[in-house]
Formats: structure tokens, sequence, C-alpha cells
């Protein structure tokens, strides 16, 4: 089994760190070859995404990936900004299907900003469509406006686009999902302004024909986002489009107590995957070891289940946060009165001991 390890930017080298360190402790015939992605491969390649990158994660079974940016390269042209390398990964491995597990854990139900009987024992999936929508959509650029309110004046552009196969696919995905949980999908659109959500809304409504066990609910973005602070368990499944999975996947990592909690794998048609947590480098934390691993750590769970066929290893690995959540053992992102604050390195050193 072949793993690209692409620790990336900011807290990325760390958090990866400890997610390899967990694996190792596995006894598993792993092989894992690491390289630089997003700020670190520019400043290495002077690209964010470089050939030898690129193909060592297209060559592998699976990847796992840590965050990539950082506020230095926000000046640079676009094509070689770190966020690029992520993006570029997405589409050059045709990486169509985010899972976005929001989970809240027992212990932790007192870290979320919400109040206990909100989240206690909250297990929602955001399946988030991952290489469409107005992140992909062509043409986008500066010109001038030859019509709108300022015709003449300069303007920007993006293009919001989906076809047909590229909802049918990730609605087939949403609904399997649904199968193996609480049968209930909500489709996520805003079919009452734009064009291209009220075709999203048509076609999952007609891929849902062949899930009649699988009950479907739409609802406009806007509305979601409020339902997700006011009644979150009243979701199973929820499925998106690209920008609205990127916005309210970051609103639910906050159900769970932290973002530092948030897993993800985002998987192609052959099932190779990209396990990266849901948050982002975090520059501002960088290099002080405080950062929680736990989001890295729970997708190499997700790898092990999803594209390695391990999922007694993967079951080990979450019964081991399970555990240092249990003995009290929490990073600052997590921290109540009570509990043990440790940094990085302890955090991950103490899922290793729980996994024996
Ligand atoms: C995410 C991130 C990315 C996205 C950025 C880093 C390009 O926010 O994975 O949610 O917008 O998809
Ligand atoms: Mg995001």
């Amino acid at each position: 089994m072949k793993i690209a390890v692409l620790p990336g930017d900011g807290i990325g080298t760390e958090i990866v760190n400890e997610a390899v360190k967990v694996l190792r402790a596995l006894d598993l015939d792993l092989s894992m070859e690491q390289a630089p992605v997003g700020g670190a491969a520019y400043e290495l390649h002077g690209h964010p995404l470089p050939e030898s990158t690129l193909k060592l994660a297209m060559d592998a079974d699976a990847v796992l990936f840590g965050a990539v940016g950082d506020w230095k390269y926000d000046t640079l042209d676009r094509p070689l900004r770190p966020e690029q390398a992520i993006l570029g990964l997405r589409k050059h491995m045709g990486l169509f299907a985010n899972f976005r597990p929001a989970i809240c854990y027992e212990q932790l139900v007192g870290a979320s900003s919400l109040k206990p009987e909100l989240i206690a024992g909250l297990d929602i999936l955001i399946i988030r469509e991952l290489t469409g929508d107005i992140y992909f959509g062509q043409p986008r650029g500066r010109r001038t406006a030859v019509d709108g309110h300022f015709p003449g004046a300069e303007e920007a552009f993006d293009t919001m686009r989906y076809s047909k196969p590229e909802i049918e696919r990730i609605a087939h995905v949403a609904f399997q999902a649904a199968r193996k949980r609480r049968q209930k999908v909500t489709s996520v659109d805003k079919a009452n302004v734009l064009e291209t959500f009220q075709f999203w809304k048509d076609v999952v409504t007609k891929v849902h024909k062949d899930y009649p066990d699988v009950e479907l609910q739409h609802m406009y973005v806007d509305n979601a986002a409020m339902q997700l602070v006011k009644a979150p368990k009243a979701f199973d499944v929820i499925v998106t489009g690209n920008m609205f999975g990127d916005i309210l996947s970051d609103e639910a990592s906050m159900l769970t107590g932290s973002i530092g909690m948030l897993p993800s794998a985002s998987l192609n048609a052959k099932g190779q995957g990209l396990y990266e947590p849901s948050h982002g480098s975090a520059p501002d934390i960088a290099g002080k070891g405080v950062a929680n691993p736990l989001a890295t750590i729970l997708s190499a769970a997700m790898m092990l289940r999803f594209s390695l066929n391990q999922p007694e290893a993967a079951d080990r690995i979450e019964a081991a946060v399970q555990k240092v959540l249990a003995q009290g053992l929490r990073t600052p992102d997590i921290y109540s009165e009570g509990t043990t604050k440790v940094g990085t390195a302890q955090m991950g050193d103490a899922v290793v001991a729980a996994l024996m």
C-alpha cells in the first residue's frame, strides 16, 4: 500500500507528522513517501504543485495531505499560490466526492459554542462536490464591462456551472452513503435564484427515483446555514455543490467543538483518495506545537477504511482518539477547565499509546 505524504505549509508539517506516527504504530505494510506541496513546494521548485509531487500522488493508493497556504503568498500570481496545489490535485486526480463527517464526541460537547443538548450525539455527513461549480467553471477573469450597472468599468467574473453527469454522480454517492446511515439526504441548493442550482435540484430529484428507500429533502443554502445551528441533528447526509459545501462544512465543524476535529476524504471514481483535515494551514499558530492533530489522525483512519481496505485499523485509530479524549487530553482549541492541556506531539503520542 503506497501512501503519498504531502504535509504542505503552516501547521501541515506538525499535524501530518503525528498522523504518520500513528500509521507507523499500526504494523501494517505501508510505504510512505513524502513530497513538498503548496508554499513549501513553491520555495523549493517555484511551483505549488511540481510535476514530481503530482506524479507521486497519482501513482499512490492514497494521499495524506496536511494543509497549504500562508499570507505571505497572497501577492503571488494566482497559478503560483499554495491553494492551487490542492485544487490541482483535486482536478488532476478527479477527486469529485468530498466526505466531511461532523461528529460530536461526547467528551467535547462542552467545547462547542452551541448548547450541549443541540449537539450531543451529533453525527452528520456533508458530501461536497469537489471538482465543479464556480471553483473550476470557465470563463473567469477580469475585463472591461460592456453592460451591467457600470459599463466601461473594470470588472471580474467567475462562472458557476454544473453538467448533468457531474450532478448525477455526486447524487449517487450521497444516496448510497445515506443507505448505510439514517436514510435521509438533504440536497442544498439556491434554486430560487440560480439556474445552475435549479438544474442541480432537478437532476438530484431524478436520481432519487433509484433510491425510494432514502428520504430526499431540498433546502436553500441560506436556510441550511440557519438550520445547521438551529437543529443540526435533523440532518443525516447533506449533499451540495463545491462552494456551498466549502462554507457549510466550516460551519458544521463548529458543531463538533473545533475545526481541529474534522477529517475529510476526497475520492475519485477509482476509489483513490486524498485525505486531509478540513481545516487550513493556520500560519498564526504554525511551529508552536499547539495545533490539534486529531483531524489529520482521523483522516488517516478514513484513508485506511476507504482507500486501503483496512477497516479494523481504522476502527483502532478512532477508538484510540476517543480514549485520549476520555483521558481528558486537549489541545488548546478544545481545552476547557478541568481537562489537561497538551501540545501537538503529546496528543499524537497519546493516540499511539492508546492504540495498544
Ligand atoms: C477547503 C479549503 C479549500 C477550498 C481552499 C484551501 C482552496 O477551504 O478544502 O475547504 O476552498 O476548497
Ligand atoms: Mg474550506
